[in-house]
């Protein structure tokens, strides 16, 4: 039986005993554009990465525009129509498209451009924003998140381009706040319900296992980050004319943030796992079927043992159970040599990363009732919720899922594993929700790479690699959509 087949395209036909060998032709014309082209698609990242786009901190606003900018003109190079760096009250959006056939899918690519503070800068052993080769890696702030691997699809956009077309349509969204909450992008997404229209979200901003072991992250985990004052006596008081008669505001933070884990490390704040589903035994033992060095994991953190919520593997801790974390603790004297003084005040900055089925809003109360209740009445509390996001679990059973996979199974030669993240990206539950659009997550990091830390990195083979399969995502996803 023969059949129209098409690649990227172009219009083949051909019948079921050719097929093997046209999928090794198509994977062998990618690796080729990647072979030919390599030093450019590494050059042009190197570019996009000098930008020191951190949107945290105001005073590199020019730079975080300037790379709102580039990735506008890139994605016009790579052949996008109506390319748009669409303003917000925030930083910009930009969008870009190719439609090629109204009755083709539509693949929505959602990344960000923005990236965190490169603090502490003397731990870096390159400056964070001159991006450097060391054993293969690329070293800078970005690398992997999520510069590295959104531009990755910009330049499968361009591979497929240049290699007979589209066969599914595509749309870009790659914005420029996802680091500090995207609260402009919730609007923006609210008000172009029809320009952003898709039938699938594909994102690259999560991890695999290792590259011998693919992945694809299933779930993320929702957040809600708050800041604590305890404010005390109304100064900074001399430790020896007041200490022992007057509360000491880091001391009874320090004991109210003690209280918040119980001696099996389970959050203590009533209510807090009303609303978790609990996994099923078969998702528990799919989760365990991932590969997990333990000692490896201990020697790559520098951790002589681990901690967590007793009962729990690792990866169902990180994964499916809502945590508590001091994110930064302060208060009283921390210059040079010593001042002995008794704090008026002491702070933290606290997030819970959330699972489904709780809610950002319901914990943040929940965190704030309990936290003012437990304070002692020596010290007054303040509790000033930051920004949030809602957990997601994203389907193993759709066709964008299927052809994640087998885009994965082509060009690593191994079938990805499903696990869940520990992290969040808040954007894909409001995509589902305003959007109706559910979302694969088809990262290409590695845990390891040091996201927010020093030595931000990504594999340089990570990122061919990534471009070598995406295109596979596009072509399976039209193909199983039955509109290829
Ligand atoms: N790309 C990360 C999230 C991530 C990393 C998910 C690795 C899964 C695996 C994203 O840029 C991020 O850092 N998100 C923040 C939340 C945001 C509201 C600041 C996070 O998870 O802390
Ligand atoms: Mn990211
Ligand atoms: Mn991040």
């Amino acid at each position: 039986m023969e059949k129209l087949c098409k690649i990227f395209g172009k219009q083949i036909w051909q019948s079921p005993k050719t097929y093997i060998c046209f999928k090794l032709m198509i994977m062998q014309s990618i690796k080729q554009y990647v072979e030919q082209h390599k030093q450019r698609l590494l050059d042009e990242l190197f570019e996009l990465l000098r930008f020191p786009s951190v949107s945290a901190d105001p005073k590199y606003k020019p730079d975080v525009l300037k790379a709102a900018d580039y990735v506008a003109q890139k994605l016009r190079d790579a052949g996008a129509d109506k390319v748009e760096v669409c303003q917000t009250d925030g930083y910009p959006i930009v969008y870009g498209e190719k439609i090629v056939d109204a009755l083709k899918p539509t693949v929505l690519v959602y990344g960000h451009y923005d990236v965190q503070p490169p603090d502490p800068l003397e731990l870096w052993n390159t400056p964070p924003f001159e991006p450097t080769i060391r054993d293969g890696k690329i070293y800078a702030r970005g690398a992997c998140d999520d510069k590295g691997q959104f531009y990755m699809h910009i330049k499968a956009f361009e591979l497929m381009m240049q290699n007979g077309g589209l066969p599914a349509n595509i749309k870009f969204m790659i914005e420029g706040e996802e680091e500090v909450g995207s609260s402009n992008l919730g609007i923006f997404v609210k008000a172009n319900k029809e320009k952003l229209r898709a039938d699938v979200v594909l994102i690259s901003d999560t991890s695999m296992i290792s590259m011998e072991n693919p992945s694809l992250e299933t779930g993320l985990r929702g957040l809600s980050y708050l800041e604590v004052e305890i404010t005390g006596p109304n100064r900074d008081l001399h430790s020896g004319v007041y200490g022992g008669a007057v509360a000491n505001p880091a001391t009874i933070l320090a004991k109210m943030i003690a209280s918040l884990h119980d001696e099996n490390n389970h959050v203590t704040i009533p209510g807090f796992y009303d609303e978790v589903i609990d996994l099923t035994p078969e998702e528990r033992k799919a989760l365990d079927n991932a590969p997990y060095d333990e000692d490896e994991y201990k020697k790559d953190l520098g951790v002589d043992a681990l901690w967590g919520e007793k009962g729990y593997s690792t990866f169902e801790r990180t994964g499916t159970r809502p945590t508590l974390e001091v994110n930064g603790i302060w208060g009283g004297y921390i210059g040079q040599g010593a001042k002995t003084v008794l704090p008026s005040k002491a702070s933290a900055k606290i997030s819970m990363r959330l699972v489904p089925n709780q809610g950002s809003d319901k914990i943040t109360q929940l965190f704030t009732d309990h936290f003012t209740k437990i304070a002692p009445a020596c010290v007054k509390v303040k509790v000033t919720p930051h920004h949030g996001g809602e957990p997601v679990v994203t389907p193993t059973d759709s066709i964008a899922y299927k052809a994640a996979q087998k885009a994965i199974t082509e060009s690593f030669g191994k079938e990805p594993i499903p696990t869940r993240g520990g992290g969040s990206i808040p954007i894909v539950a409001l995509f589902e929700a305003e959007l109706g659009i559910k979302t694969v997550l088809m990262g290409f990091g590695l845990d390891s790479d040091a996201l927010h830390s020093p030595n931000e990195k990504y594999d340089i083979f990570n990122y061919y690699k990534g471009i070598e399969t995406i295109p596979l995502f596009h072509k399976y996803f039209a193909e199983l959509s039955g509109k290829g």
